[in-house]
């Protein structure tokens, strides 16, 4: 049997690195493409001399040629953290849309299965809680998260119009914030700022009164489910992520044990739109996939913050973010 070939959009960021490194143990032969827009090379570097990897630096908003067949296509490429997503608003929007509308036509032209990384925040501030794939949702379209919430719930539409108009075989994961190793330190999402200000020696911020609820979900249990959505026969939306909530008061206290930081915790205003409650139903991953999360919090967050402490304290200390100017348009 010929071995098979997958290609992985966003393959130097966080996910899409884990996936290259799965899908690479499978036996795969990974093709990676990313611009670079907010991830890192460091991410895939490991991979530079494997045989089994070949990388492609691509916006995948421009038209994609890749030579020979593909069998899978994962659609991992958008800015994920609200950090990011503001300062590039367009770019989100253009990757959600047009990004996936042209990884549509590659599949559609490779006979490929292709599978989008949806989120939870296409159910934007929810009105139900834990949320069901069933939930419409309850997104403001012109807030400011708008920009990412509205390119994901449109890129799931194109993705079944192509499912339904052309018989194309599409997979939709939907996404709960997910943790572990590669995370950038600086990219706003609330474990690694919180880690990041243990290891400067910074209060933890805590935004609003820290009542909100969060739930996370370690890497490789959310490779895994995604792994296991991509083989299925399923094509409707799948919550992948880890249902132990916790209020972001009460994450905070954790990471103090955790890290042993004498700090305290501070807090400060909460932003436009940033949803109260999080927590994935999984009830249909579980019957579905088989699937359901392994790695408890205490693990997961020990394993990350090894992998924060081992930065150079140039990458601890550099505050500024990614420069994006040259990707504004
Ligand atoms: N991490 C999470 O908790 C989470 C939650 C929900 C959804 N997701 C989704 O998973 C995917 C990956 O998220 P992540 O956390 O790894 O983010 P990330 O920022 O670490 O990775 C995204 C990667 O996509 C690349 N990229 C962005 N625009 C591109 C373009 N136009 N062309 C080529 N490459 C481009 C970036 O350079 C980066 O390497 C995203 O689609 C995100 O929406 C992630």
């Amino acid at each position: 049997m010929s071995q098979k070939r997958v290609l992985i959009t966003g393959a130097a960021g966080f996910l899409g690195s884990h996936l290259c490194d799965r899908f690479i143990s499978e036996g795969y032969f990974v093709i990676g493409m990313d611009n670079f827009i907010t991830g890192d090379p460091k991410n895939i570097a490991h991979l530079s001399s494997n045989s089994n990897f070949l990388f492609i630096q691509h916006d995948v908003t421009n038209f994609i040629n890749i030579e020979g067949g593909l069998d899978y296509i994962l659609h991992f490429a958008s800015p994920a953290s609200p950090i990011d997503y503001l300062k590039i608003p367009i770019q989100t929007l253009k990757v959600g849309s047009l990004g996936t509308h042209n990884l549509l036509g590659l599949a559609k032209a490779k006979n490929a299965r292709l599978l989008i990384a949806s989120t939870s925040e296409v159910y934007g501030d929810p009105l139900v809680h834990p949320q069901t794939e069933d939930y419409y949702g309850n997104v403001n379209t012109i807030g400011p998260r708008g920009v990412y919430d509205e390119a994901k719930r449109f890129q799931e539409s194109i993705t079944m119009a192509y499912h339904r108009f052309h018989g194309l075989e599409t997979r939709i994961v939907r996404i709960f914030n997910t943790y572990g190793p590669r995370m950038r330190l600086n990219d706003g999402r609330v474990i690694p700022a919180f880690m990041g200000q243990a290891l400067r020696g910074e209060d933890l911020t805590v935004f609003g009164d820290g009542s909100q609820t969060r739930s996370f979900c370690y890497v490789t249990d959310q490779v895994d489910g995604i792994y296991r959505l991509l083989l299925s026969d399923y094509p409707n939306p799948v919550n992948i992520g880890n249902p132990h909530e916790i209020s972001i008061k009460d994450f905070a206290e954790e990471i103090i044990k955790l890290t042993g930081t004498t700090q305290k915790v501070i807090y400060k205003d909460l932003p436009v739109d940033d949803p109260m409650q999080r927590q994935p139903d999984i009830t249909l991953a579980k019957k579905l996939l088989q699937w359901e999360p392994k790695v408890g919090r205490e693990e997961g967050m020990r394993k990350t913050f090894d992998y924060f402490k081992n930065l150079t304290e140039e990458e601890l200390h550099k505050s500024e973010h990614k420069d994006f100017s040259s990707y504004n348009k």
